[in-house]
């Protein structure tokens, strides 16, 4: 089954498909917000909003890790995250999709494993699913006029935007865009063996990239207008990802423990 993780302005994803419940889970890690249960053609496909509905819940303060442990609960296999980002450069522009391939972690305070009694690391030269981005991107080029294939997300902790000398550093780092919601979650997914990629909404440029100031009314404004695309790309993604996982997600806990 594929999970979807709706973030900012995302908060049900279902008009296409045919809802059949709602349920809240109860993980060892906490609860998660109710999850929409919904099929589309043959798949069933469980849709979490993030934030909760209403945008309630900061970055911050999110349980990722009940998040992430009611999907696989509910049989999920793989994952479909969906999220906000402020743009490092220019030339790319508020409205465009990006597809991560790699991170740079600077959050300070979330739990980030589910490996707290014994010494799990788990691989991350390719963090994102190879299999699942590129079905995204193969799909993006039908829907959305070309996604982007690759950058770096930068996941700070927020709730704060940023200042221009952290943009500045991200950028000299080799940062894409920049978002607060982006980690743990991918690599939570990785330590229970599911695929994970994420949609990235580029909604704004990030502070100083622009002379503007950055606010949140910008980033809900952008973000309603690519959801008709979103959905879109979501749908056919999931309608058209091959049943057969052939990427290294399956088998991220081999070689990450000490035999
Ligand atoms: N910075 C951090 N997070 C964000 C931004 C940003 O500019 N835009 C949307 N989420």
């Amino acid at each position: 089954m594929m999970g979807i993780i709706g973030g900012t302005g995302v908060y049900q994803i279902v008009e296409r498909g045919d809802l059949q419940e709602k349920k809240v889970l109860n993980t060892p890690y906490g609860e998660s917000p109710p999850i929409s249960i919904f099929r589309l053609e043959d798949q069933e496909v469980a849709f979490l909003p993030r934030h909760k509905e209403g945008h309630d819940l900061p970055p911050h303060m999110i349980n990722y890790q009940a998040n992430v442990y009611a999907l696989k609960m509910l049989g999920t296999d793989r994952i479909l995250a969906t999220n906000a980002v402020g743009s490092l450069n220019e030339s790319l522009k508020p409205g465009e999709l990006l597809i991560p391939d790699d991170f740079l972690d600077f959050t300070q305070t979330r739990p980030f494993t589910f490996y707290n009694d014994r010494a799990v690391h788990v691989d991350v030269t390719q963090p994102y699913c190879p299999q699942l981005r590129e079905t995204i991107i193969s799909n993006g080029k039908e829907i959305c006029g070309g996604v982007v294939d690759g950058g770096v997300y930068v996941c700070t902790e927020g709730p704060r935007f940023e200042t221009p000398a952290e943009i500045h550093m991200f950028r000299q780092m080799g940062g894409t865009v920049v978002g607060m919601t982006g980690l743990p979650e991918v690599v939570l997914a990785r330590e229970l063996e599911m695929c994970y990629a994420s949609i990235c909404m580029v909604s704004n440029y990030a502070a100083s990239v622009s002379p503007e100031k950055v606010t949140i009314d910008e980033v809900f404004e952008v973000v309603e207008e690519k959801k008709k695309d979103l959905t879109e790309l979501i749908h056919n993604t999931i309608l058209s990802i091959k049943h057969d996982r052939n990427c290294p997600c399956s088998q991220a806990l081999e070689g990450a423990e000490i035999e």
